[in-house]
């Protein structure tokens, strides 16, 4: 019995008892970077004019002591304001960068330490598809060339006819027409693009997607359309998604859990239904305050964050999102101390000093 159908008649939490397929900890991408000095009107003038002309070294800390699991079969939400991170968790966790520190597992695999050769038999469980069809398509390539790609390279079809067979079934499967093989990404439109990207994932059959921001550049009357051959491809192949996204009505939709993240680290992590109906985090809070409710009659506050989104090269002490936070008369600790992951409900995760419990199943 596959799992879809497993998971219909058994109860969930019996479904989830089940191991993880992505296990993250404490996982940590840092990007070396030079920057300026802070002026100081303390040293001499010479040192200064040495200062101005050099650089110092510093880390941009674009993900900063991660850990979560994903479940088989479950699509994990990754929300959060622009540079906080998403995308450099996505594409580490699958080592398409290297993490500076922390640990990857994959379906019980340590993955971490694995050279590159060492990871490829590993890579066709796992796919990417980006934001941009255009950019991520080859435009000199045909959309059938492009699909057989990952085909070829992972030696899945054992002669041109097969191939030939298996480029077409995928085009079906995404809603292209079978003579989509012949022509190139610029003759296809923003929707369709996104499918052959979504064929050329599909190509080695993987486990895992990473799905980032995969329909933020599509019009409105497109997106729906992708979302639904998301689903629908879940169902059908048992993938399991991170669903990075702006967008958080979508992410209501499609997730079964989600991730907040700010300034390199998580926030909030919980089942869709504790997030959207308790949510603990004062950033999750603003964040869900600025979705729209369409029943006029229910009373809605809008929570204006302040300020920009501080530097990932030099965060606030304790906790990062101290200088913007609505709470009022915060405690010491959100200036000195930086707060862990904390459970606080039955599948609800929070890291505010502030944050309390709640009951709700
Ligand atoms: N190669 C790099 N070198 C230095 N800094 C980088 C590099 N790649 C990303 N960053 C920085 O890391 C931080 C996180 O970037 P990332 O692209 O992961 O954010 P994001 O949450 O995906 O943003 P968006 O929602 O705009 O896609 C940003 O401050 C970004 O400038
Ligand atoms: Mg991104």
């Amino acid at each position: 019995m596959d799992r879809a159908a497993f998971a219909a008649i058994i109860p969930r939490e019996i479904v989830s008892m089940s191991e993880p397929l992505i296990r993250i900890t404490d996982l940590c991408k840092h990007f070396p970077v030079r920057i300026a000095w802070p002026a100081s009107a303390n040293v001499p003038l010479t040192e200064r004019i040495a200062k101005s002309l050099s650089r110092r070294k510093a880390a941009v800390k674009a993900v900063d002591g991660v850990s979560f699991d994903i479940m088989p079969g479950e699509t994990l939400g990754l929300v959060g304001e622009s540079g906080c991170g998403k995308s450099t968790l996505g594409r580490t966790l699958l080592r398409l960068l290297d993490p500076s520190s922390g640990r990857i597992e994959f379906d019980g695999q340590e993955m971490t330490e694995l050279s590159q050769s060492q990871l490829r038999p590993l890579r066709r469980n796992m796919q990417i598809i980006f934001q941009d069809p255009y950019a991520s398509l080859n435009p000199r390539m045909t959309v059938g060339a492009t699909v057989a790609e990952p085909v070829e390279i992972f030696s899945i079809a054992k002669n041109n006819s097969e191939k030939e067979r298996i480029v077409a079934e995928l085009l079906n499967r995404v809603g292209l027409p079978v003579d989509a093989a012949n022509r190139y990404p610029h003759e296809f439109s923003g929707g369709q693009r996104q499918r052959v990207g979504i064929a050329r994932a599909l190509a080695v059959k993987p486990k895992f997607i990473v799905c980032d921001e995969p329909i933020s550049a599509l019009d409105v009357s497109i997106q729906a359309q992708i979302v639904n051959l998301l689903q629908d491809l879940q169902k059908a192949e048992d993938l399991t998604y991170l669903f990075i996204s702006h967008d958080l009505q979508v992410v209501r939709h499609i997730c079964d859990r989600v991730a907040v993240m700010y300034l390199g680290k998580v926030v909030e992590i919980a089942d869709v239904s504790s997030l959207y109906s308790v949510p603990l985090h004062p950033y999750t809070q603003a964040l869900l305050s600025a979705v729209p409710v369409a029943d006029p009659s229910v009373k809605h506050e809008r929570i204006i964050l302040g300020g920009d989104v501080p530097s990932p090269i030099d965060p606030p002490t304790g906790c990062a999102f101290h200088p913007r936070c609505q709470v009022a008369n915060k405690p010491p600790a959100c200036f000195q101390k930086v707060p862990k992951l904390r459970k606080l409900g039955v599948a609800h995760q929070a890291a505010c000093h502030f944050a309390q419990r709640h009951d709700q199943q």
